[in-house]
């Protein structure tokens, strides 16, 4: 009886081995992970353009989206039905999708209008001609689609833990945008993310800002959530009354969404990060800013975003050196720090049948 990759005990559990970091096999078997929900953008975002082409999905799972708004946000291949050509290359405001290459023209919600030198053709225009729509879900306004074949997301559970800070209504600050190449494997991003367990050591301004001995991780069906509790005096959540949380001193909730995608709430907004795969031993990250209080953006958890991230990539740069050693394999998870990433490695294995 062939037994489990990852022990569903953390206690007797060893992580992942260490070809999952490296082997070329193992990262091409691991690509279908993205086909399931993804981040697109933030409804502020969509106001300020009414085109936004995803760049950051087609690094991710190869797909060419555009999000736009027509009476209400869509999602649409952004690749022309005649030979393929990309058809919004840059955020815009227009209000038409033409095609550069031979000036295919859409609607807005993807039916093919014109066509110039097709009078001829036979059949023609057909359904194959219009943009293929792909599913768009709005979540504390944000935007997400997906290529269908991944795990549900538990949105409903999560929008009442974290619904009170009224998302939706943050805005977008393209100051804070980023995109950092880690020589890395995307997964020791992701195994780095999910536990606090680092931070003395790796963190010291952040650890000065969190109590680290009120920590702590939840983990559910598709992501992992942890909370950062602030060190007396520090700036905290105003939790409404009846909350899950009330009465806590809240300085951050950290959301990770299988299996890529980190939500970083604190008092002053909310900071997004996309991993995108790269290589076995490289991969990029993307960063968003939405600001809810621009005077709160310089004190507590959240404001030194710069140096934690700087810190993060040092050490998991030097661990990806770590896994080509021969004489390292698999390590063991603390029962009491490392929920999370043993959460996320059963989730991988299992995803990831083969041996
Ligand atoms: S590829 Fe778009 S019109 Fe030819
Ligand atoms: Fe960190």
């Amino acid at each position: 009886m062939s037994r489990e990759l990852i022990d569903a005990d953390i206690r007797t559990a060893r992580t992942l081995p260490s070809r999952y970091y490296t082997d070329p096999s193992v990262f091409e078997g691991l690509k279908s992970v993205f086909n399931g929900w993804q981040f697109l953008a933030h409804n502020d975002e969509l106001s300020i353009n009414a085109m936004l082409p995803i760049e950051h999905l087609q690094a991710i799972n190869g797909e060419s989206v555009v999000l736009l708004s027509d009476e209400a946000p869509r999602v649409l291949s952004n690749v022309c039905t005649h030979r393929g050509m990309r058809l919004v290359l840059e955020p815009c405001t227009k209000k038409t999708l033409q095609c550069r290459y031979h000036g295919r023209n859409f609607s807005l919600n993807g039916t093919l209008r014109h066509m110039p030198e097709f009078e001829q053709s036979i059949g023609f225009p057909s359904s194959a001609d219009n943009l293929r729509e792909f599913p768009l879900k709005q979540w504390m306004g944000m935007h997400f689609t997906t290529l269908g074949k991944g795990m549900e997301l538990p949105w409903d559970m999560l929008e009442k833990r974290l619904g009170f800070l009224s998302p939706e209504s943050f805005t977008y600050d393209a100051e804070r945008d980023r995109d950092h190449t880690v020589e890395a494997n995307w997964l020791l991003y992701v195994d780095n993310y999910l536990e606090g367990f680092h931070i003395p050591y790796v963190h010291p301004e952040l650890n000065q800002a969190l109590d680290y001995s009120g920590y702590i991780t939840e983990t559910f069906d598709g992501g992992v959530l942890q909370i950062g509790k602030a060190t007396k005096g520090d700036i905290t959540f105003d939790l409404p009354q009846g909350h899950p949380d009330e009465g806590q001193e809240i300085a951050a909730y950290y959301l990770w969404l299988f299996p890529n995608m980190m939500f970083n709430f604190y008092p002053w907004g909310l900071s997004v990060n996309v991993v995108m795969p790269v290589s076995t031993k490289r991969c990029r990250i993307l960063y968003r800013g939405y600001v809810k209080d621009a005077e709160l953006a310089g004190q507590g958890a959240g404001s030194e975003l710069d140096t934690v991230e700087h810190q993060d990539q040092w050490v998991i740069e030097e661990v990806q050196k770590g896994m080509a050693s021969s004489a390292y394999d698999r390590g063991r998870y603390s029962p009491t720090k490392e929920q999370g990433v043993h959460h996320f490695h059963r989730m991988l294995s299992q995803f990831n049948q083969a041996p």
